[in-house]
């Protein structure tokens, strides 16, 4: 590390290519940076996990610079080159890190020999039942043995027999026969959960994984351990055996659970979901995610989604009901209770709605307990939205007593709802029936069914759009599969409400356009920026005077408060 605390980078060789790799990267990962796909295969090592050195596939042959002893001076080869000493044994790259004039060599006939003898070793009790086996199709063992493996088995002994299927949690099974030992669930489980439940029992090829006595593996990380295990031995109960990977289609998306924003990988077929995976971004989650928030999808075919678009219960066009809204918008006398779960675009819309029909505008609070590392105590992907677009300006409240006064004195005569159940929230049907309400959402609940005009919206996996996190890091998610039929984009009904309050013609706009209105609006925001612009990883947005607020989350993975005050208010270049 130079004097600055900067990283410096050392030059080492990867099988005669000079690469300049960060100080202290490990072998494994400095491969990874000479690109074209190049990769030295292994199974225990993590990128997020301590190093266990214990499967050994990713051995390599290593060298260093040779000096004379006595005299510290480089020993030339006869063309004046510095000699390399090899190592006389291949070394583990996991456990290797970069160091100035270091040789590598990753394809040796050394190195492919000892993969051929490890990949052999590992497939002695390892059942050879891929075509049955869930994990086809991402099974790094699969994978590594067809291409450094010797193709047949000189095995004729029995292989060992143990449980197919071991409950380890409400939401993990084990096939131990599959597991090869490799400790990455262990050590996720003890170094990043803290809930040190996973271990070997017995010894040699009779070593088990399991849990310890009387415990089981069901904290809300759990599913973790499936998406690291390397072979097919952890898989998801809810998941195994309901379709193969390779058909499934994946579409970047972002965890609504809570202000987090993990970075998501939404797995569908034919417009259903079929799981939900962490996708990495070293910004916001590493390669983690709760179990809670994977289970989200299920909701998109609840028997509660709302299908059309009502007026008076009557189905009608999204014409049919912006324009009845319009009316009631510019009756006057309106307030609106928005939602932290809308996207940035929808909030910029319902706040062009509060300024031209003068609305009030309420944001109810959802806050609940942190668990420190991916579910903040914010239960909703976009307060920052909300603050960013101006659509509020103080953080929200746990009730609606204002709004309750407003209605009751009859200083409020008609109330646009975004996707909450007001009834709940100290507006009590009674309360409710005196006004008119429009209701926009996307399940039904006891306001949507008092509601004179029901507007349907888009579930997070069936529209695009963007989502500011408790980092102020705005992040975009993608249409995994389609809404429910004839369901439009919140934003193009919204358009069709929003112009006609401002007496303009809606406009057949796009996510795109729509982004080139909030650019040119919000400072914040690059003047450029467009949707498609947005970088999958995000960008990070400034917050301004907005960091001064009291938000509810505390310390967790990947956010400090204090921390991130401190950077905030630090002058550019400290
Ligand atoms: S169950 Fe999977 S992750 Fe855990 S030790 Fe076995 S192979 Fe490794
Ligand atoms: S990855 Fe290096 S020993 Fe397993």
């Amino acid at each position: 590390m130079s004097q600055n605390g900067t990283v410096e980078n050392v030059t080492i060789n990867i099988d005669g290519q000079d690469v300049s790799v960060p100080q202290g990267t490990n072998i494994i990962e400095a491969v990874k940076m000479v690109g074209k796909g190049k990769e030295v295969p292994h199974y225990c090592y993590h990128p997020k996990l301590s190093v266990a050195g214990n499967c050994r596939m990713c051995l390599v042959e290593m060298g260093m610079p040779m000096k004379d002893r006595a005299t510290g001076e480089a020993i030339l080869d006869e063309d004046g080159n510095q000699k390399i000493g090899w190592m006389p044994k291949p070394t583990i790259g996991c456990a290797t890190n970069a160091a100035p004039g270091m040789h590598i060599k990753t394809n040796s006939p050394m190195v492919k020999e000892s993969r051929n003898g490890v990949t052999e070793f590992l497939l002695i009790n390892h059942p050879l039942d891929c075509p049955i086996c869930d994990q086809a199709g991402e099974c790094r063992l699969q994978e590594f043995s067809a291409e450094h493996g010797r193709g047949y088995s000189r095995f004729i002994e029995d292989k060992n027999v143990k449980p197919k299927r071991t409950r380890l949690g409400p939401r993990v099974t084990l096939d131990d026969e599959r597991c090869i030992l490799c400790s990455r669930c262990v050590r996720f489980s003890k170094e990043i959960v803290d809930d040190d439940v996973l271990g070997f029992v017995d010894r040699g090829t009779y070593s088990t994984l399991t849990c310890y006595p009387g415990k089981e593996l069901e904290n809300n990380y759990s599913l973790n351990t499936v998406d690291i295990c390397p072979v097919g031995a952890l898989t998801s109960t809810d998941f195994r055996f309901k379709m193969r990977v390779w058909f499934l289609k994946r579409t970047n998306s972002i965890c609504t659970e809570s202000s987090v924003g993990a970075n998501t990988e939404i797995w569908s077929r034919e417009g259903k979901i079929y799981r939900i995976t962490p996708r990495r971004n070293d910004a916001v989650n590493d390669t983690w995610m709760t179990d809670s928030g994977r289970a989200l999808y299920k909701a998109v075919e609840s028997e509660d989604r709302l299908t059309h678009y009502t007026i008076g219960g009557v189905h009608k066009t999204p014409e049919d009901v912006a324009s009845a809204a319009v009316d009631l918008l510019k009756g006057g006398d309106v307030a609106m209770v928005a939602s932290a779960h809308s996207s940035v675009e929808e909030q910029f819309y319902y706040k062009a709605i509060a300024e031209r029909s003068r609305a009030k505008v309420s944001l109810v609070s959802h806050y609940g307990e942190g668990d420190g590392l991916l579910q903040s105590e914010d239960r909703t992907p976009n307060l920052r939205g909300a603050l960013l677009t101006g659509l509020i300006d103080q953080l929200p409240e746990a009730e609606l007593s204002p709004l309750a006064r407003g209605i009751n004195s009859g200083a409020v005569k008609t109330l646009l709802v975004v996707n909450e159940d007001v009834t709940a929230l100290g507006i009590s049907p009674d309360l409710l029936s005196k006004v008119k309400v429009i209701y926009v959402g996307t399940h039904t609940n006891d306001t949507a069914k008092d509601a004179d005009i029901v507007i349907p919206s888009l579930m997070v996996f069936e529209k695009d759009g963007t989502f500011i996190n408790q980092t102020f890091r705005l992040q975009k998610f993608k249409t995994a599969v389609p809404g429910p039929s004839g369901i439009r984009p919140d934003f193009m009904v919204l358009e069709k409400i929003a112009a006609p309050l401002a007496d303009e013609k809606p406009a057949a706009v796009t996510l795109d356009e729509v982004w080139q209105r909030i650019a040119a609006k919000l400072e914040s925001i690059q003047d450029s920026l467009t949707w498609r612009g947005i970088p999958d990883e995000g960008i990070a947005l400034e917050p301004g005077a907005l960091v001064e607020l009291p938000f509810a989350e505390t310390k967790n993975l990947k956010y400090d408060p204090v921390a991130f005050k401190e950077a905030q208010s630090a002058p550019a270049g400290a």
